[in-house]
């Protein structure tokens, strides 16, 4: 009788901060309960990733490897540019894969394969080698399902808007509690339906379905409604988040001092730790825009004076390459003008988000609410003022300030009187209120990772079916 395979897991992550964090959090979860796992990065960020990962490799049990996206060394990968990326994902970026995995196949086969959900290549490469493989989206539920609906939305004359009017109410999407205006949907609802991005996405969200099981970085209590409605689409869904926190609890809290999920493609300056320790109790406002946002000199400067008109001392992370249609000597000029860290700001080209988020001095996190940061803050318990941009974050800000009620919701402007009143309301006029239903929330998910929690059950499930799956390969 032929032996049974080692189960043996690649997880393929979209090349982006935002899609590697919680897939890198789901690989050493795996690694730590026993399973082989390889990480496969592109060569460009493996690059990047390696060096500032602290516990790397965590375990002897999670390996690291890398292919070419198939785009130059020097080329930006950057948001205005993305289009080339997944061009080249979808051709050049397959062959590497396929023959990573054939060449996996002589040494140590591999027996699942955990695909982004915007990396539909895995899915691909693994059915034609009979891999099994997983879908793991990295948005909430709520903008998943939209996805899912975006055809339909098309075929009844909903999308593309019929006119320009963003602040009409939007019907039509099931489990969507309170009023839903065009502009909460996800800003790929406001594109060219005929575009190739638009395409892109919408073929990529049907391309799961090809897998045999979706995972996603969300907890049972806080989108049971949208998962109700995925569980129509999938026949397995494992709902496994916040993915940080169930690191954490797993490695025993923070014992370490350091949060266990790092995985920055920036250097952390941990300079702003020390600032933090000598601000007041819930005093800083904290500014993250994430990984991919970019902001003009002058939304820049609308953000500026609005938090210093606010009298709050912030900690603001502006990366180097956020400064958008500037040429680099103006912008340096302005960050060396902005970045003189006083009493009362903090400037930071990136931060170590998940301890700043957790420190004693922050009470306010200004985010454009990628579902990373969104997830990070409600584990941490801090409400948000949402500024979102771009994808999900639309939608995500209009479940924190209307589903959930843990934040308010700055979506399509950017003036400092706007950021001066928004930071009042969140540390006075409503902190009562906002707070209780943070608290109620926060609750919610860290018993979500506890030991008898839904997240933890649903991933020792998922664990338990991905050695089912090696035994019968
Ligand atoms: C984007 C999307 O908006 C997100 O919802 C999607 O799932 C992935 O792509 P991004 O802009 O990277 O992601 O935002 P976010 O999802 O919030 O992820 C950013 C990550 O970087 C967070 O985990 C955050 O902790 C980390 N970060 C950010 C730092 O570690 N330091 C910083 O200074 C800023």
């Amino acid at each position: 009788m032929e032996e049974p395979l080692e189960s043996h897991v690649l997880i393929l992550p979209f090349p982006a901060q935002g899609h590697i964090k919680p897939m890198l959090c789901l690989a050493k979860l795996l690694a730590t309960s026993g399973l082989r796992v390889t990480f496969l990065n592109t060569h460009n960020n493996h690059r990047r990733v390696l060096p500032h990962n602290p516990c790397s490799p965590p375990s002897p049990l999670l390996r690291f490897e890398s292919i070419s996206d198939g785009l130059p060394d020097d080329h930006p990968r950057s948001l205005e540019r993305i289009e080339e990326l997944v061009l080249s994902i979808k051709m050049a970026m397959k062959a590497h894969l396929r023959e990573f995995l054939l060449r996996e196949c002589v040494q140590l086969p591999v027996t699942c394969v955990i695909a982004d959900g915007i990396m539909s290549i895995g899915i691909d490469v693994a059915e034609e080698l009979s891999v099994p493989a997983i879908s793991f989206r990295t948005y909430s539920a709520c903008c998943l399902w939209t996805y899912f609906c975006i055809p339909t939305f098309i075929h009844e004359g909903k999308l593309p808007f019929p006119d320009d009017d963003l602040d009409k109410e939007f019907h039509g999407l099931r489990g969507a509690e309170g009023l839903l205006r065009r502009r909460d949907l996800p800003s790929l609802c406001r594109s060219q339906i005929d575009s190739n991005l638009f395409r892109y996405f919408i073929d990529e969200t049907i391309a799961m379905t090809q897998a045999c099981a979706l995972i996603l970085n969300t907890f049972d209590a806080l989108e049971a409604p949208m998962l109700s409605h995925l569980a129509t689409i999938f026949s397995d869904v494992y709902s496994i988040g916040p993915l940080h926190a169930l690191a954490i609890q797993s490695k025993g809290g923070h014992s370490s001092g350091r949060s266990e999920s790092v995985s920055s493609l920036w250097i952390e300056d941990r300079s702003c730790m020390a600032w933090l320790d000598s601000q007041a109790s819930r005093s800083v406002i904290y500014v993250s825009f994430g990984s991919l946002v970019k902001i003009t000199v002058d939304q820049c400067m609308e953000f500026w004076h609005g938090l210093v008109n606010c009298g709050r001392p912030f900690l603001w992370v502006l990366r180097e390459d956020a400064i958008l249609g500037e040429k680099e000597d103006n912008v340096k000029l302005l960050l060396l003008e902005l970045k003189v860290t006083s009493e009362t700001q903090c400037l930071v080209d990136w931060a170590p988000q998940e301890e700043v988020l957790a420190h004693p001095a922050v009470g306010g996190f200004l985010t454009h609410s990628g579902w990373n940061s969104t997830l990070e803050s409600i584990a941490a318990g801090i409400p948000m003022i949402c500024w979102p941009r771009i994808a999900d974050q639309q939608i995500n800000s209009w479940c924190v300030s209307e589903v959930w009620k843990i934040g308010l919701d700055m979506k399509d402007t950017c003036d400092r009187s706007t950021i001066e009143t928004l930071v009042r309301i969140l540390t006075e006029d409503k902190k009562e209120e906002i707070m209780k239903s943070m608290a109620r929330i926060s609750a919610l998910g860290s018993d979500s990772v506890g030991p008898e929690g839904s997240s933890s059950k649903n991933l020792e499930r998922l664990i338990e079916n991905i050695r089912k799956i090696g035994r019968t390969s």
